[in-house]
């Protein structure tokens, strides 16, 4: 690690030599595509430096440009070069909800560890992930893109991130700078419409929202990322309690934040700012570092300098952390990129092999009915059908990288690769289709392609159903595509796009099996399939190898053990619903309790951390060290899996408490404790969770505090929320 102090000093001295020009620089990142209007990147650089380019992608031109700033801008300091590389940069990991689900922090760690060596091997430093905001409604798009529902697996899932993507100790060559984003409430946008003003409580962001964010600080994560949205009319960008009170002083965060695309600017276009000067001086003062791609900062920092209304120290304390980072990454020692490296490190078998692990351990086998999976591998003929069989871009999913070419491994790929004798035919059925394009359609080559019309969707329809009815089983590859789900990707809805579900029943009206493989970056309600197909498998957006793991899985080569880590309702009307409410005064249980609504169940139609397998798992003996602890001590729980079915497999063990009464009402349950492991079939395998003060506290409305109660809890340990096996304790004063 570099001293501290060395760094200090460094830092110091660099800041002496900089005039106000070159020090605003530093407090700016470029938007360095073709299609982001104003000055000429190398123009800027050249005149005073930058602190950061994004949306490029082109390792030579990294080379360029950092030639410019370090020996032609005034004060030589070199750029930190930031793309978004969510799941991946050229060999692509499941997308971060599905990475979830797997359950295993392992799983993430190691797709940011191969994600950011081929990054950096391209030339980029920093990444804008991970994406930490907790979603509960299924309708906003960008579910896809984080860990889903809950703070606990969030916190796992962010702490694994940051440590792959920055590696154990400073940031080396082989690693990039990880930035914790959106800070924060992003996730519960109204009605799920991306933008949208947000409205939690603090309770609700300290106990729900902020956890993640709290664990990437932990875990060292090095930059952070202000949201878009008004959270409580106070937008993210422009939140002095988030970003200094709670960040900087509460939380000892040390690194910098940069504000969302244009968030600085957006300040005025929200009615928070009177105009870009205002909204410069707003966000910088409530503590925003860096202004990603508006040039608000650029345009206004030194002439509010000039007018008095901000002092050289209050620039210099914005800058340190900057200077501080490119420091410590030693961008000064080794400013640029051998232009060779991509292709070596993007080589690498053990890169596709993680991929395909990762793919693998993400799927979530949600129905099999009379054991119809494993297919057997001997099958003659198998028809594949559904407009996402053979989709790249719907099997590597949202966020790929800028200029990517799609490259993954289809489903119908993976199902020829498995079955090498086997006849096989394909009929993809209707296309499907945003019935409002994506603002980024243009750049896109399906969502280019001509709209199918009727009679062609008819005719790909009926092919579809001869397809099926000449084979011995289908499969059928349906879901969302890629532009479906993401940023400018909410919807109203959460049934099957377009005429998927037609499809499928009509192919279930000529008795074939069919297997249903979902692709996609969100819960959808699929009810239909969930009654009458008798095998659904959720597998999300794979990535590169993920037709590869979709066989595995189909034809038991792989046991699924994946488990959601988000509710998936029986509506898109029923959003938000996830499973740690509070009771009401008429509980689900109630003798005169039905439905919250009166026009069908409210129930989830998976609940959270649902998941089936090919081997059957028995959990019992749960065992609690005390039923009674003091405020403060803790408690070991235990119990016993065991793997009564004929496969290996693996269970994720949760550990869920209700803290029955206290000073504010509790989630009727809280995931508390989670653990994936393997068990061989008829072996018995202990598990065991910590109950303590860290556990059991949390933010309390009525004492406006972290408190810890004294009160009855509840204790569940099973394989999904709605697990039945029960304790109970009592912490005492
Ligand atoms: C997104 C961010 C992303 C940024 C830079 C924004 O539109 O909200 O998540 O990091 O663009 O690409």
């Amino acid at each position: 690690m570099k001293d501290k102090t060395q760094t200090t000093e460094r830092v110091d001295a660099l800041l002496a030599k900089m005039s106000i020009e070159e020090k605003v620089a530093q407090l700016n990142q470029i938007g360095g595509a073709d299609w982001n209007n104003g000055p000429k990147p190398e123009e800027v650089i050249r005149k005073s430096g930058a602190g950061s380019v994004l949306w490029l992608n082109d390792t030579k031109r990294f080379n360029e440009l950092q030639k410019i700033a370090i020996e032609e801008s005034p004060s030589g300091i070199p750029i930190l070069f930031a793309l978004d590389v969510i799941h991946g940069y050229r060999t692509i990991f499941p997308v971060p909800l599905g990475m979830a689900a797997s359950w295993d922090p392992n799983v993430a760690e190691k797709a940011q560890t191969v994600a950011a060596k081929e990054a950096r091997a391209a030339g980029i430093h920093w990444t804008f992930g991970p994406m930490l905001d907790i979603a509960r409604d299924a309708r906003w798009g960008r579910i896809v893109e984080g860990a889903g529902e809950d703070p606990n697996l969030g916190s796992a899932m962010a702490a694994a991130q940051v440590r792959g993507f920055q590696g154990a100790d400073e940031i080396d060559t082989e690693h990039v700078l990880a930035c914790a984003k959106h800070f924060a409430g992003y996730g519960a946008a109204d009605g799920g419409r991306d933008y949208d003003p947000v409205f939690l409580s603090e309770a609700q962001l300290r106990n729900v929202y902020f956890p993640p964010f709290k664990a990437a600080v932990d875990a060292g994560v090095g930059t952070f990322m202000s949201a878009y949205m008004d959270l409580n009319n106070v937008p993210a960008s422009g939140n002095r309690w988030l970003l200094k009170d709670v960040l900087r002083d509460e939380w000892g965060f040390e690194g910098f934040v940069i504000s969302d695309a244009f968030g600085v600017a957006n300040l005025a276009v929200q009615g928070f700012a009177k105009d870009r000067k205002d909204a410069t001086l707003r966000s910088l003062q409530a503590g925003q570092h860096m202004d990603m791609a508006s040039s608000a900062y650029l345009e206004n920092l030194a002439e509010l300098v000039q007018d008095g209304l901000l002092s050289v120290e209050e620039i210099d304390e914005m800058v340190r952390p900057i200077l501080e980072t490119k420091v410590r990454m030693g961008l000064f020692e080794k400013p640029y990129v051998d232009e060779g490296l991509l292709e070596k490190v993007i080589a690498l078998p053990e890169h596709r092999e993680a991929a395909r692990m990762a793919a693998q351990r993400s799927m979530v086998l949600l129905r099999n009915e009379g054991s119809l999976l494993p297919l057997s591998k001997t099958q003659k003929k198998v028809a594949v059908i559904g407009p996402l069989a053979d989709s790249m871009t719907a099997t590597e999913g949202s966020w790929m990288v800028f200029g990517h070419q799609p490259a993954a491994v289809t489903v119908l790929e993976g199902i020829r690769n498995k079955l090498p004798e086997a006849e096989i035919v394909y009929a993809p059925g209707p296309e499907i289709r945003r019935d409002i394009p994506h603002p980024f359609g243009e750049f896109d080559t399906i969502a280019r392609k001509p709209v199918q019309t009727p009679e062609e969707a008819e005719a790909a329809f009926q092919t579809a159903v001869k397809a099926a009815q000449e084979a011995d089983v289908v499969i059928a590859v349906m879901g969302e595509t890629q532009d479906m789900a993401g940023e400018f990707a909410s919807r109203g809805s959460l049934d099957l796009p377009g005429r998927q579900e037609e499809l499928l029943k009509a192919v279930d009206a000529l008795g074939k099996p069919i297997v249903l493989v979902l692709l996609g970056g969100r819960p959808l309600s699929i009810n239909w399939a969930a009654e009458h197909v008798p095998a659904i498998l959720e597998a999300w957006e794979p990535g590169t190898e993920g037709g590869n793991a979709v066989a595995d899985i189909l034809f038991g080569d792989v046991n699924p053990g994946g488990k959601l880590p988000v509710t998936f309702p029986r509506s898109g009307n029923h959003a938000p619903l996830y499973y740690a409410r509070t009771l009401t005064h008429m509980p689900e249980d109630h003798e005169r309790y039905l439905s919250r609504y009166w026009d069908g169940p409210t129930t989830p139609l998976y609940p959270f951390g649902y998941g089936l397998s090919y081997t059957n798992f028995e959990i019992k003996n749960l065992k609690l060290s005390a039923s009674e602890i003091k405020v403060g001590e803790t408690l070991t729980v235990t119990a016993e899996v065991s793997n009564t079915g004929n496969h290996a497999g693996d269970e994720v063990v949760q550990l869920y408490i209700h803290q029955k009464w206290g000073s504010d009402s509790r989630p009727l349950r809280e995931l508390k404790g989670f653990e994936r492991i393997s068990i061989q079939a008829g072996e018995t395998k202990q598990v065991s969770f910590q109950l303590g003060p860290d556990e059991l506290r949390y933010w309390s409305t009525s004492a406006q505090g972290w408190i810890q109660d004294v009160a009855e809890f509840d204790v569940w340990v099973g394989s999904d929320s709605q697990a039945t096996l029960h304790a109970g304790f009592e912490v005492v004063a």
